[in-house]
């Protein structure tokens, strides 16, 4: 599969989509951001966060490189928006949170490549010309399982309509 796209009118879509994402998400699930300042990363994290029951969310300042939450499964929130240097990357240990039961959404996904998991959803999520609030979200699997989790979200009627 190539990959599923996404043309959102809304935050509200975006976190649709989210929504569905994290009720389908299963354990160790990895899910890497990509996508320039305001284009709706944790706005999709958020709606990830409700699809697993998450009750408790909180905005934690943006300083904060993990948050952790508990819901049907743990979801732990890296942004790395804030990473300077990429020896950093090694002294936080995230390791241990990929290979965990948990599941793992990266926002700023691309500035960590060399310890991501080889097996991931990654999505992309671009601005559209001319619109406040359009946005196009490309959801790409590497591997058998999010292959998977791509085909059980391409039924979800109410993400696409
Ligand atoms: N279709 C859309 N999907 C998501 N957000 C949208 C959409 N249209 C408008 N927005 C607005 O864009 C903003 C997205 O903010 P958000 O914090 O989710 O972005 P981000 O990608 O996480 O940014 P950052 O890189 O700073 O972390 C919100 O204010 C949201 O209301
Ligand atoms: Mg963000």
């Amino acid at each position: 599969m190539e990959g599923l796209e996404l043309a959102s009118r809304s935050p509200e879509q975006t976190h649709l989509l989210g929504r569905h994402l994290g009720e389908l998400a299963r354990e160790a699930d990895v899910f890497l951001l990509i996508g320039e300042l305001g284009t709706g990363k944790t706005c999709l994290v958020q709606g990830i966060a409700d699809g697993l029951a998450v009750e408790e969310y909180a905005f934690s300042p943006s300083f904060v490189i993990l948050r952790e939450y508990q819901g049907r499964l743990p979801l732990y929130h890296i942004d790395l928006y804030r990473l300077e240097r990429p020896e950093e990357i090694a002294d936080l240990g995230l390791e241990e949170y990929f290979y965990s039961r948990g599941v793992c959404v990266i926002e700023w996904a691309e500035r960590a490549p060399s310890i991501l998991p080889e097996e991931n959803l990654l999505v992309t999520l671009r601005y559209v010309a001319d619109s406040e609030t359009g946005r196009c979200i490309c959801l790409k699997p590497h591997g058998e399982r999010y292959r998977q989790l791509s085909n059980e979200l391409t039924v979800r009627e109410e993400i696409w309509s």
